[in-house]
């Protein structure tokens, strides 16, 4: 590793860092599990786990790449992106905080990166990366919202959720099912003994134009069958419900894709964001994809939640090309709500 962006992401829950020198890849990702007995992330509570574990993470990650953290110096890590927005306010002012001062320390120099820019640029780092120009679909925890790519740093949005996101929508219908937070990931293992057509749900909006989603609905919708059914689930209708309710959302992003090839047509598609782990996402996406001639895309599996290689793959292209952008400020900036485009 040589001449390395270190990458750190601290805009929720995850407490990232990664060093990426254009070929090779190092990272340490924490996922904070204190907020779990919540059945949330309480701010706060990311915000002292970031700055407590920030320092031994770096020093981790130095140790991996064979480096004393106390003697670094500029011709092994050339520059600093951190996440800027959006996020948790105080949970980025932690990692923009290490990342400016670290900065200072080495005379090194620092950008902010847009969380989302992240997330739409970790499928570069797979084996087989997407070319550009390319259809986006952005599925995390936060966001929900579809892409035109047409180069790293162009991109406009053509549609987005009007409520909550759909992995927003996957946790709280895992909860509804008793699963603990955050219970995306459990939800869709749930939903493999299920049989998906055992409740059919009615797809929220597709029976109007447009490109938007909405995903609140839904969770209304297993709420009542729910009740419906009385207390005390079985295993079975429980694995029926978290099957219904995928196969349900897995549909309508498709039928939002579709429409959106219409509008931005294009051969390549990519999925990004941690609701893009889920296994029926990517096996239809792929088949859909297929039956047009076409190719879909994914981040490593890793890759797919918040982590910091995205940040400095991100931060490698900015820093890095023909024209080298860097925050020459000490000011430490960070933001709540950040629009994709403002990053340019
Ligand atoms: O990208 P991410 O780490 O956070 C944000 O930037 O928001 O995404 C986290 C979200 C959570 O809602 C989590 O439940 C969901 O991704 N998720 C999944 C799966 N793995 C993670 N949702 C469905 N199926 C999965 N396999
Ligand atoms: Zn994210």
């Amino acid at each position: 590793m040589k001449n390395a962006i270190l990458g750190v992401e601290t805009s929720c829950d995850e407490t990232a860092l990664a060093l990426y020198d254009g070929q090779n890849l190092e990272q340490v990702v924490l996922t904070q599990t204190l907020h779990e007995q919540y059945g949330g992330v309480v701010p706060e509570v990311a915000s002292r786990i970031h700055l407590e574990m920030l320092p031994p993470l770096f020093h981790e990650l130095c140790d991996r790449v064979g480096w004393n953290p106390a003697r670094l110096d500029s011709t092994q890590i050339q520059g600093i992106a951190y996440t800027h927005g959006p996020g948790l306010l105080g949970a980025l002012l932690m990692g923009a905080t290490f990342a400016k001062t670290l900065g200072w320390a080495l005379r090194i120099p620092t950008l902010g990166i847009h969380h989302l820019e992240g997330h739409l640029a970790a499928p570069q780092l797979a084996p087989n990366p997407p070319p550009y120009p390319h259809l986006a679909l952005l599925v995390s925890g936060g966001h929900t919202q579809l892409i035109a790519v047409r180069a790293f740093g162009a991109y406009e949005i053509l549609g987005e959720s009007i409520d909550d996101a759909a992995g927003e929508a996957f946790d709280k219908t895992a909860k509804l099912l008793d699963l603990p937070y955050p219970g995306g990931a459990l939800l869709s293992q749930l939903a493999l003994n299920g049989d998906p057509h055992r409740f059919p749900l009615s797809k929220p909006l597709m029976g109007k134009p447009g490109l938007d989603f909405s995903f609140s609905g839904l969770k209304t919708q297993i709420r009542q069958v729910i009740e419906r059914q009385g207390p005390d689930l079985s295993a079975a209708i429980k694995a029926d419900l978290a099957a219904s309710f995928e196969y349900t959302v897995v549909e309508t992003l498709l039928g939002k894709i579709k429409r959106a090839l219409d509008v931005f047509p294009c051969d390549d598609l990519v999925l990004s964001g941690g609701v893009a782990a889920n296994q029926r996402l990517r096996h239809s996406a792929q088949q859909f994809m297929a039956s047009r001639g076409g190719k879909a895309y994914f981040p490593p599996i890793p890759l797919c939640t918040d982590n910091a290689a995205m940040i400095a793959y991100a931060g490698w292209i900015r820093m890095t090309g023909s024209q080298p952008e860097q925050d020459p400020t000490v000011e430490i900036k960070v933001y709540a709500r950040l629009p994709l485009l403002a990053s340019q």
